[in-house]
């Protein structure tokens, strides 16, 4: 299929429910161990997912003006049908406990990042696969571990799955980043950081998974230096 051109919404549609609210009136997540910690977890991540589709295409329609190789565009349609996976797999598993994706308050958070990065696709790059994803490499181990600890199996495959998925997804923003760099006679790294700095709000927050991280291709040398309190 060729590719065409598109300028997408400045926010894409969405459900009544949930009700977004800042950030920082979200209501403080429960014990994990409680069943309604638990949901409200599984929620948030649903949520994030929901995101996270959009995400994958906003990227595709949004740049879709700068002639990039339709390798990028077979990519990013890869990652976006993955992501639907993902959402379709969390908004299952709140079925099984009787509650739908839009039931509690969500925040925007995500969103917002990409807002700030709409006018520069190497930014969209930094802050969308190569910080945030690559955020959510870092804690998901543990949400698996804590799931198992309270014998929720089924909730902790998912992660998995998401985290084996998302692993590639990491992969995917860096090797265009790094290519896109290089294709404009830039300094990759030097990008990075400074893009870092400019378009994400905050430090890195260490300790960072590097297993999973170097899994997909991501140098320490990216991102160490950037870390809160190094
Ligand atoms: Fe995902
Ligand atoms: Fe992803």
């Amino acid at each position: 299929m060729a590719v065409g051109r598109a300028m997408p919404p400045a926010y894409p549609a969405r459900p009544e429910r949930p009700v977004l609210r800042p950030p920082r009136e979200m209501p403080k997540r429960r014990a994990f161990g409680s069943l309604a910690g638990r949901i409200a977890l599984l929620h948030a991540l649903a949520h994030i997912e929901l995101n996270a589709i959009d995400l994958g295409w906003d990227i595709i329609a949004r740049f879709s003006g700068e002639d990039l190789p339709l390798a990028f565009f077979d990519d990013w349609v890869r990652v976006a049908a993955e992501e639907a996976g993902h959402f379709a797999l969390l908004a299952d598993r709140l079925g099984d406990f009787g509650v739908h994706h839009g039931d509690f308050p969500a925040h925007d958070g995500l969103w917002e990042a990409a807002a700030a990065t709409a006018g520069d696709l190497l930014a969209r790059l930094v802050v969308v696969p190569l910080v945030l994803e690559a955020r959510g490499l870092d804690v998901t181990p543990e949400m698996v571990a804590r799931l198992e600890r309270v014998g929720d199996l089924p909730s902790a495959e998912i992660l998995r799955r998401i985290y084996r998925d998302e692993i590639g997804h990491v992969a995917v923003g860096l090797r265009w980043f790094d290519r896109l760099c290089r294709m404009r006679g830039l300094v990759p790294e030097e990008v990075f950081h400074e893009r870092v700095r400019r378009c994400f709000k905050g430090d890195l927050k260490p300790p960072f998974n590097h297993e999973a991280r170097s899994a997909a291709g991501f140098p320490q040398r990216y991102y160490e230096p950037l870390a809160a309190g190094g």
